[in-house]
This record gives structure tokens, sequence and C-alpha cells, in this order.
């Protein structure tokens, strides 16, 4: 494998340069009240919440995604208790081993892989267990490029006075996922999506209600320690000691940084939108170069577009090789049953902007041309974009 390489994978992405060097600073010590560092862990927690669009507390603790994803579920319910999953993807299956790991019964709600859930279906399912204890979506189905209706889903957990648990992985930062106008209770993310930082930080909010039921089920013995949130609540809003165990440092600086350039340089709206334009950009691309999506528009998560081979060629493989070889551009394909006949063309950090997708579509079209045969004129994957891209 090449030493350096353009990210296109939805996770880790390719961080912006401020942020590498946040994280290369000096280290610090989270104790003995270091002014500097405390300045940084609140201010970070404060940018948080305005990406989250919460009130509600942020708990931001060392570990991967899953790992945020494991305290909420192992804090939220408990064991024998039913909950209801959409499950359409390869990370809605990873909640419904970690539910099943804590003793939870899954009334699982399926759509076919690269579809969204249909609410009705799920309406349904609340329907015929009145006795259910939540609902567990999650809002962009990494594997397969799917936004799930999470609004409307929300909508429907309040009608049915449950709260809803949202795995917003690849969702949070890449597009608006409002958690207060959304009443989102439990809402899960990680530092190396579309936070635009490497990997090793999970963020949770923690609604009031959501508190009230990790309060009542406190005693039942069966969270562990460190995923427990009960054990991190008396550090919510502690400037004294705010967190259970040693920081990660270096990481908390490099998220400081990142999230200030989201806020105040580009703005979130600003975030979303040039995002959003990736997408934009990498869809209609594909599609002059006769590659068909997975997800339609309607359904697609702007940070991760997954779309299918041409019929001129054996699997996914084949480009995702020459894009590596060739250009030191890594993709990945899709998951399990899909992974033959399916990339994935991720739009989170540096793969959002001109300097990396233009060049990255042009390669694109290079095989086509080169490995296909077919006579592709140079420039045809950009047709009907100059006035998105510019000249
Ligand atoms: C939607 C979603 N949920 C959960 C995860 C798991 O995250 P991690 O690998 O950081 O544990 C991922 C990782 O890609 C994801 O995309």
């Amino acid at each position: 494998m090449k030493n350096r390489l353009k990210l296109f994978i939805p996770g880790p992405v390719d961080p912006f340069d401020d942020t590498l060097d946040a994280l290369s600073r000096p280290m610090r010590s989270p104790f003995f009240g270091d002014a500097y560092w405390r300045d940084i862990y609140w201010e970070t927690l404060d940018l948080l919440k305005q990406v989250f669009q919460t009130k509600n507390d942020i708990i931001l603790m060392t570990g991967p995604g899953s790992g945020v994803i494991e305290a909420g579920l192992a804090s939220l319910f408990t064991r024998g208790e039913k909950v209801a999953l959409v499950l359409n993807g390869f990370f809605a299956q990873r909640l419904k081993v970690i539910m099943q790991t804590y003793g939870y019964q899954v009334i699982q709600i399926e759509s076919e892989l690269g579809t969204a859930i249909d609410v009705d279906s799920v309406r349904q399912a609340l329907g015929e267990h009145p006795d259910i204890a939540g609902l567990a979506v999650v809002a962009s189905e990494t594997s397969t490029g799917v936004k799930n209706p999470t609004q409307a889903l929300a909508e429907l957990a309040r009608q049915y006075n449950v709260p809803i648990f949202v795995d917003a992985v690849s969702a949070m930062g890449g597009f608006s996922l409002p958690v207060d106008a959304w009443g989102l209770d439990i809402v899960c993310t990680s530092s190396n999506k579309a936070l635009e930082m490497s990997p090793g930080l999970g963020m949770i909010s923690i609604s009031k209600r959501a508190w009230e039921l990790i309060d009542a089920r406190k005693d039942d013995g069966n969270r562990g320690w460190y995923y427990n949130l009960s054990n991190w609540k008396p550090m919510v809003g502690n400037r004294e000691r705010s967190f259970l165990t040693t920081p990660a440092v270096s990481l908390v600086m490099g998220l400081h940084a990142t999230l200030k350039h989201i806020i105040e340089t580009e703005t979130l709206a600003g975030h979303w939108a040039r995002i959003a334009w990736a997408q934009r950009v990498a869809r209609a691309g594909l599609r002059n170069l006769g590659f068909e999506m997975l997800v339609r528009d309607a359904d697609a998560s702007p940070t991760v577009t997954t779309f299918i081979i041409r019929d001129d060629m054996e699997s996914s493989q084949e480009l995702q090789s020459y894009l590596v070889e060739k250009h030191d551009f890594l993709f990945s394909t899709a998951f399990g049953p899909l992974s033959e006949r399916v990339l994935r063309f991720a739009h989170m950090g540096k793969a959002s902007t001109k300097d990396y997708l233009l060049p990255c579509l042009m390669g694109i079209e290079e095989f086509v041309r080169v490995v296909k045969g077919v006579a592709v004129p140079v420039g045809a994957s950009l047709v009907g974009l100059t006035e998105t891209i510019g000249d």
C-alpha cells in the first residue's frame, strides 16, 4: 500500500491541515487546573453542542463510535426489554448485536438494502408491540449510503411515548440533524467522519427524558463501568472533574481545531453545503460516466454515495484497484452481498473539496477510457457541472 493516499472512504477521512497541526501540539495535563487545557475542553463541548444543535448534555469519550453507541444502548435499556430497530444495513445489524449482547429483545423492522425505511412499517411495529421500550435507527447507513427518515421516526417515537436512539456516526455534521428540534433522546457520533478528525473520540448527547430512564435503571448491574453513563453523570458540567478517565488530550485538541473551523470559519450551514455540493458533483459526474446510483436521490445520504459498477465491469474491485494503483485514491466497496457490485464514494474531509473531487472524477473517467476502451472525451464526467464547479 502507498505511503500517501487520498481518502475517499467513509472514514477515517482526510482531516484538514489545521486539524493535523493541532493533533501534534505538545502534550498538556488534563489535571492540575491547566487553564489552557480547560478552555480547550469546555470550548470543544460548547462547539459540539452547536453541531448537534442541542442544549442537552454531551459526553465526550475516548474510543470508537461503537463505544458511545454501546454506552447509550447499555444505559438506556435493561435486560429483557423490547427495543424496535430499523434494520437496513451493516451498522444497524451492529446495533442489533450490541443490543442482544445486553439481553434486549430486538424487534426488527427491515427495508431492502439501498432503500430508506418506510415510516408506516415502523408505525405498525410500534402498534403491535405496546410494551416496546424504545426505537433505534441509524440516521445515515454508511454501508449502503441511505439516509433514514430520522425526523419522522422521532415524531413516531414521541407519539408512542418511547425514547429514540440515533446512531449518527456518518450523519452528525454531514447534514442538519437538529437534536432539540426533532426531540432525539440519545445521539451518538464519532470524530472521524463528518467532523473531519482522526479516529478515537466518540460523542453522545443525552436528553432529559433519556437521563430519567437511565437513572431509573441505574442499579440493574448490566452495564459495565466505562460504558455506564450513570458513572459519567457526575462529570457533566463539572469544571473541576469533567472526565471519568484520563482523556485523549491530543485528540481533543484536534477535535477543537476541526470544530472551530466548522463553526467559526466555515459556519455549520457552509459545512453542510460543502458536503452536499460534493455529493451533487459526485453523483452527476458518475452518471455522466454511465454508473447508476444504488440509492435514489431522495434517500441518499449526503456523506456517502454508493454507485453500481458499469455493465462492462467484472467487479467493484477492478475500479478500486485502478484508482489506488494509478492515482493513490482510496475507495471502499460496499458490504456483504453488495460488495462485488457497489463502491462507496464518501464526501467528508478533504474528499469534499474541489482539489480532491475533480481529479478523482477524471481518474474514474480515465479508467472507463483506458481500461474499458470506451471513447470517453477528457472532461466528460464534468459535463453539465460547470455552474457548480466553476471553470
Ligand atoms: C453508521 C455507523 N455506525 C457505527 C459505526 C462504527 O464506528 P466505529 O468503527 O468508530 O466503532 C460506523 C463506522 O463506520 C458507522 O458508519
